[in-house]
C-alpha cells in the first residue's frame, strides 16, 4: 500500500499543531508534580470554577445520556437569546467549544483561492481553521503598543474574504477601541467581507455590555460574534461555546455542522450557568480585586514590562530579566506553577509570557515563585 502520507489531502498533511496553555499533563510529567498539584496560570479561566448550580444540573441530567442530545441545542439557544436584547434562537449557533465554530466558519465560507486576515499575535486556532480548508492566511502585525493598527488592517483587508478579530485579544489582553472596531467592520461590510469577532474574554471586561458588538448584529449582516462557556463560566472541559449572527449565517452554519455536536450535559449546564448571576458577580469582584493586587506585585518585581490588562490575564515582556520565556517557564514549573510561554504566537519573540488572574492565595504563590525564579539562591 502507498504511504498514508501520500493519501492525505495536502491541506491536512501541512497542518501544524497549535500549542496552547493548560498543558498540565506534559507539565506534570516534566516536573514530577501531579496534574492536581500543578497551579495552572497558563489557562485564563474562572479560578472559582463553574457555578455550583450548573454542577448540580449536570448530576441531575446524568439519566439523559442514554439518548442523543438535541442536535441543534434548541433549549440552550432559547436561554442564550433571552439573555440578550433583540436576539432570537435563530441568531444563534452552539458549538463544541467556541473553537469548533472557528473551524466551521472557515469551512463554510472560504472558497478556493480566498484569503483570511488576522492580527499577529492573536489566538492560534484562527490560522489553523483557515489552513485546514487549504486556503491562505494573511497577518497584520499589531503596533508597538500591541493594538490593531486600523489603517493597516483596512488596507490589508482588501481582497480578503474573511477577517478574524479577538476582543480583548489573546495573548495581549487588550481591547480594540469600539470606534476602531466599527471602522474595520464598516469597511468590511462595504467590500462583502465577513467578520469573525471573538468576544470569548469580554465578560471579564468592566463595561462588557457597552463594549460588545452583539447589539449591532442587525446593523452588520457580515458579523459573527463568538462567545464561550469555557472562560468566565468555567465549564472548560465540557466544551460549549456559541456564536451570535444574522439568521442567514446561522442557517448556513447549522446546515454545515456535524449532528449532535454538543452533548446533553454541556447543554444543560451551560443554560444553568448563564442564569447564575450571583456566581458571575462573585467572580468579577474577585478578578477585579486580584488584578489590581497582581498589577502592583508584578510591577514590584522590577524586571517585568506590561500594561494594565483589559482581560483576566497579564501579558508580560520579560526581556529585562535576561531569561527567555521558556527558561522562566521551566524555573516556575520546578515550583509547581505553569505559566504560558508565548513564543509560539506568530509575531512574538521568545521574551513574552502570559499569566491568568486567580484566587488571592494562588496569586501570592505565583509572586513568590516569580521571586524565586528571578533570583535563585
Ligand atoms: C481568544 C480565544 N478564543 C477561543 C478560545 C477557545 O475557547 P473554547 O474553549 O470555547 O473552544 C480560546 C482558548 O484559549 C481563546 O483564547
Amino acid at each position: 500500500m502507498k504511504p498514508i502520507e501520500s493519501l492525505t489531502k495536502d491541506n491536512i498533511r501541512n497542518l501544524k499543531p497549535c500549542r496552547h496553555g493548560a498543558e498540565v499533563h506534559g507539565a506534570a510529567q516534566e516536573s514530577g508534580y501531579t496534574t492536581h498539584e500543578i497551579l495552572d496560570f497558563s489557562s485564563s479561566v474562572n479560578p472559582l470554577g463553574p457555578s455550583k448550580k450548573a454542577l448540580d444540573a449536570i448530576q441531575s441530567a446524568f439519566t439523559e445520556i442514554v439518548a442523543y442530545p438535541d442536535s441543534n441545542s434548541t433549549a440552550l439557544r432559547e436561554t442564550i437569546a433571552s439573555h440578550f436584547n433583540g436576539i432570537t434562537k435563530d441568531n444563534l449557533v452552539v458549538g463544541n467549544g467556541s473553537t469548533e465554530l472557528m473551524y466551521l466558519f472557515a469551512e463554510a465560507f472560504l472558497k478556493r483561492g480566498e484569503k483570511a486576515l488576522m492580527a499577529a499575535p492573536t489566538f492560534g486556532e484562527y490560522e489553523r481553521a483557515v489552513r485546514k480548508t487549504g486556503e491562505a492566511v494573511k497577518f497584520v502585525k499589531l503596533d508597538k503598543n500591541f493594538q490593531v493598527d486600523v489603517e493597516a488592517f483596512k488596507r490589508e483587508m482588501a481582497g480578503c474574504k474573511l477577517v478574524f478579530l479577538c476582543n480583548p485579544n489573546n495573548p495581549t489582553s487588550k481591547l480594540i477601541p469600539k470606534n476602531h472596531l466599527t471602522s474595520i467592520i464598516d469597511s468590511a461590510l462595504a467590500q462583502d467581507i465577513l467578520v469573525f469577532l471573538d468576544e470569548d474574554f469580554l465578560e471579564f471586561v468592566d463595561d462588557e455590555k457597552n463594549t460588545s458588538l452583539i447589539p449591532q448584529i442587525d446593523k452588520y449582516p457580515n458579523l459573527f460574534v463568538l462567545r464561550s462557556f469555557t472562560k468566565i463560566f468555567g465549564l472548560t472541559g465540557l466544551r460549549v461555546g456559541y456564536g451570535i449572527t444574522s439568521k442567514e449565517i446561522a442557517d448556513v452554519l447549522h446546515c454545515a455542522k456535524i449532528p449532535w455536536n454538543v452533548n446533553c450535559l454541556a447543554q444543560t449546564a451551560a443554560a444553568v450557568a448563564l442564569k447564575d448571576e450571583t456566581h458571575l458577580q462573585i467572580t468579577l469582584d474577585l478578578i477585579k480585586k486580584e488584578k489590581t493586587w497582581l498589577q502592583t506585585q508584578l510591577a514590584n518585581l522590577g524586571s517585568f514590562r506590561f500594561s494594565p490588562p483589559d482581560a483576566n490575564f497579564f501579558f508580560i515582556d520579560i526581556e529585562k530579566t535576561g531569561l527567555t520565556a521558556n527558561a522562566l517557564k521551566h524555573r516556575m514549573l520546578k515550583q509547581g506553577i505553569l505559566i504560558r510561554d508565548c513564543s509560539n504566537f506568530v509575531g512574538l519573540n521568545e521574551f513574552y509570557i502570559r499569566v491568568a488572574v486567580k484566587t488571592h492565595d494562588q496569586n501570592m504563590r505565583l509572586i513568590e515563585a516569580f521571586k524565586q525564579a528571578l533570583n535563585p539562591v
